[in-house]
């Protein structure tokens, strides 16, 4: 027979809860432009160190108009970015904020993390258009906050772990590279973490491809900047077509589950190394199930996978859409079914899983 499902009772108590949760969180969702905004009129690094200002001192330091920036730091004073002394009228920004939101060299560095949030919000209507259709959305037709935001956003966590313990956890690659190795560093973006490792290893040769051609000139342009050009070049072309063999390291840094055949991508991996070379794999931190990964970092991936990463495979042949909370098995998957036999995870950071593949 039939079973008639009772409706949930309603608890007002709860409603009024989540209800206050959400203005915290439409708060939340309008300091991304306002982090965005106090980076690119420097208004934090005047901040930084500076001791309390008042509004007046803010602007004349930033060469802002006053009005937008007393309304911006009591926006910043509400969610506890600066501190406000109501006595004097001054704001002051923390230790713990001046570095998280003004020291790049800090793996606690954030403003990166909004500009790409704020940049995938800014194309969210395209995605409600792509989510009716079922089209995918390509990584070069994002706008630009997207592309300099992901740079700026995984940089400090290459320059916190990438040469210190993850490629040493790698068998042998530190060895090689030190003695002088060819690396293929695969839909590289600006070439961050193509850039570290030349730094790194200056008896090594270093190619970084991406098939956004837009986001490989800025990566020549960085190269030049860091004085590595000579041993480092940069190519726009798909991972599938990256050109080569004999390679002793390809890596791939947050950008397996972008593309829309990871799977051919990986085979052309084991096309370009040598017999004894080595796949690096940096994903973004997953557990293998959903509700491995219902908390604040799951969130924010969701989020980024909804909008970037879903879409940018989709776009693709294939469209796989691995999604950026793949997790380890389907990975591992990905390297096995391209023949690859010997895999493991090496290192694991809050917002990453690193792995390696081997032939
Ligand atoms: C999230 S970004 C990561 C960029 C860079 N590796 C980093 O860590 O900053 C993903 C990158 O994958 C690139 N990409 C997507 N599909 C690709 C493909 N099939 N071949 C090569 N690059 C691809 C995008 O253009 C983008 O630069």
């Amino acid at each position: 027979m039939a079973t008639v499902e009772q409706p949930r009772a309603l608890d007002e108590e709860k409603l009024m809860q989540f209800v206050f949760r959400a203005v915290d969180e439409v708060g939340a969702t309008l300091n991304a432009a306002l982090v965005v905004m106090g980076d690119k009129l420097g208004l934090y690094r005047a901040l930084a160190g500076a001791g309390p200002l008042t509004p007046e001192e803010l602007a004349a330091r930033t060469d802002t108009a006053e009005r937008y920036v007393r309304e911006w730091l009591n926006a910043q004073a509400a969610g506890g970015y600066v501190e406000y002394d109501p006595e004097d009228g001054t704001y002051e920004l923390p230790p713990e904020q001046t570095v998280a939101l003004t020291d790049e060299s800090s793996a606690a560095y954030l403003p990166g993390f909004f500009q790409i949030a704020l940049g995938s919000v800014l194309d969210s209507p395209r995605i409600t258009e792509t989510a009716r259709s079922g089209a995918g959305l390509g990584w070069h037709e994002h706008v630009h906050d997207v592309h300099e935001g992901c740079e700026r956003f995984f940089r400090p966590g290459y320059n916190a772990h990438l040469i210190a313990s993850w490629l040493p956890a790698l068998d042998g690659v530190v060895e090689k590279l030190e003695r002088g190795g060819r690396v293929a560093d695969l839909g590289c973006g600006h070439g961050a973490s193509t850039i570290l490792m030349a730094e790194a290893f200056p008896r090594s040769t270093f190619v970084g491809s991406d098939y956004h051609a837009g986001s490989i000139d800025t990566a020549r342009a960085r190269a030049e900047l860091a004085g590595v050009s000579e041993r480092v070049t940069f190519e726009p072309v798909p991972a599938a077509a990256h050109p080569g063999d004999g390679y002793d390291l390809v890596t791939m840094f947050d950008c397996l589950h972008d593309m829309g055949d990871p799977v051919g991508a990986a085979r052309a991996v084991r096309e370009l190394l040598a017999p004894d070379g080595t796949w690096m794999i940096v994903e973004p931190a997953a557990g293998d199930r959903v509700e491995d990964n219902l908390n604040p970092v799951g969130r924010a991936y969701y989020g980024f996978s909804t909008l970037l990463c879903t879409p940018a495979s989709l776009s693709q042949d294939v469209g796989l859409a691995l999604g950026a909370q793949a997790g380890e098995a389907r990975i591992r998957e990905v390297a096995e079914s391209a023949g690859f036999t010997r895999f493991r995870r090496v290192a694991e950071t809050p917002f990453n899983l690193v792995f390696e593949a081997r032939p």
